[in-house]
């Protein structure tokens, strides 16, 4: 069923003009839209991997397969004292990373607010000039101010990377707007505030986050390296370990047995050909600044599972017009239920998580989000709901993996189908990792039973500092 509207209240008028079921079988019908069948599981996956080639082969695709210069991954026995910073939202954090050479590692860090002013200065070099303040302070408090650091930049906004330390930036995302940086290299433009500050440390790595997740799940893993690294957190991508004789697109810089990719497959399906598109998500997708892109993402990331059941809450709720009978929610205000993205992620992991009769928790968190009240049945509905959404995120979750295990499979002998995840989703989400995993046994039958996947943490900082380390 597709159906295009403004909104989700013409999409319920025109489902039903009439209400001809009670809440409960409504919630059914609308967590049966979120259902994603086995064989759905494995179309996707083949598309993945249709994807995949093409962006390996080309660039321009919108599941771009950025090539991160990053050419192994860490077995654990890396030493040395490395700096890493991150800047990814509000907050900038530095950290000096000491790897002890045996899987184990020490980080000091500190944490500092970017101002709204720096995110929207007009002269980028005020941003970098600020980074560089927070490096030297943390050289000069924390380590052996003569020596001299190598430094792994992890920059979470897309940039094209054209080198181990080079790439320049794409765009600005997450509230940042310096249109002056636009088309400038990110590393370079730290580079020469650190140097007209003296301070001796090199911007030896740009990192994405997944590629630092890579790096810092391979570093305490088993000791044979690692396959892929994927962020399920306010957004969703994954990277991973490409033979470079596939990776095309280079022609002939292919001096190196293998390079780790960056997918960008929050873009994965932006044609919608299997991942499936609810009226909920066509809803959801309009009131987005990029619509029918990161399609993937939408589905399954941490910034976009409230609004996805804000979406469905309005559909059940009498605000939609047309209904005959009452509704959830019946004949109270819907203030705040009206307002898009008032719902947070959070929201989801808490009502799954709440197994009481009377779900007492659901009740006060929809008291407190939205100041409604709720009966035991119309919480039941709802938990319904946001168990569907929860659920097709899980299982979407997994294509990108099992695609990436079936192509390197053939291919790969020298590192482990290890897989190395992090992010508020994948870790606070109940049952998350468990519902991946019934995907991947859809996708690959028994292999799936050879797919590790642990939590990986703190790739912006260790990860960073291991891609400094190898660069
Ligand atoms: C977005 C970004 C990507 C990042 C991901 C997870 O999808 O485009 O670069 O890795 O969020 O933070």
């Amino acid at each position: 069923m597709h159906i295009t509207g403004r909104n989700s209240a013409q999409h319920r008028s025109v489902l039903l003009p009439l209400r001809t079921m009670t809440i409960q079988e409504e919630a059914q019908a609308i967590s049966d839209q979120f259902e994603v069948s086995p064989a759905q599981v494995k179309e996707s996956v083949r598309e993945f991997r249709r994807l995949m080639k093409l962006g390996l082969e080309e660039t321009g695709h919108a599941m771009t397969m950025i090539p991160s210069y990053v050419t192994h991954v860490p077995k654990g026995s890396e030493k040395g004292t490395y700096l890493a910073i991150d800047l990814g939202g509000t907050n900038i954090r530095v950290c000096s990373v000491t790897l002890d050479g045996e899987k184990g590692f020490k980080i000091q860090q500190e944490k500092a607010a970017v101002s709204r002013e720096l995110m929207t200065t007009d002269d980028p070099s005020k941003l970098f000039h600020f980074i560089a303040t927070r490096i030297k302070k943390c050289v000069v408090e924390k380590l052996d101010a003569k020596g001299e650091y190598k430094l792994g930049f992890t920059f979470s906004f897309p940039v094209n990377q054209t080198g181990p330390a080079e790439g320049t930036l794409l765009r600005w995302t997450k509230g940042f707007d310096i249109p002056a940086a636009v088309g400038h290299d990110v590393c370079g433009m730290l580079q020469t505030e650190l140097d007209k500050m003296g301070v001796k440390v090199r911007v030896a790595a740009l990192v994405n986050d997944t590629v630092g997740t890579l790096m810092a799940r391979s570093y305490v893993s088993n000791g044979n390296g690692s396959l892929v690294g994927a962020i399920y957190g306010t957004g969703t991508n994954g990277a991973y370990l490409e033979k470079m004789t596939n990776i095309k697109k280079l022609g002939n810089e292919a001096q190196h047995e293998n390079m780790v990719i960056n997918t960008e497959w929050g873009s994965f399906d932006n044609a919608l050909t299997t991942i499936g598109n609810t009226p909920f998500d066509v809803a959801l997708d309009k009131l987005t600044p990029n619509p029918g892109n990161q399609m993937f993402e939408k589905r399954v990331s941490g910034m976009f599972l409230g609004e996805l059941l804000r979406q469905c809450l309005l559909t059940l709720s009498t605000n939609a017009p047309g209904l005959g009978g009452a509704g959830l929610f019946s004949g109270q205000t819907l203030t705040q239920l009206n307002q898009p993205w008032s719902l947070d992620t959070s929201v989801l992991s808490m009502m799954e998580g709440d197994n009481a009769e009377d779900m007492a928790v659901t009740s006060t968190i929809i008291q407190k989000e939205l100041g409604l009240t709720t009966s035991v049945p119309e919480r039941g509905a709802i938990k319904q709901i946001v168990r569907a959404i929860g659920r097709r995120a899980a299982r979407l979750a997994a294509v990108p993996m099992a695609a990436i295990v079936i192509s390197s499979a053939a291919e790969r002998t020298d590192v482990s189908i290890d897989i190395g995840v992090d992010g508020s989703v994948v870790e606070y989400y109940p049952n998350f990792i468990a519902m991946m995993r019934e995907s991947l046994r859809d996708a690959l039958d028994r292999r799936a039973e050879e797919v590790n996947i642990e939590i990986a943490t703190d790739g912006s900082g260790v990860g960073a500092a291991l891609c400094a380390l190898v660069a």
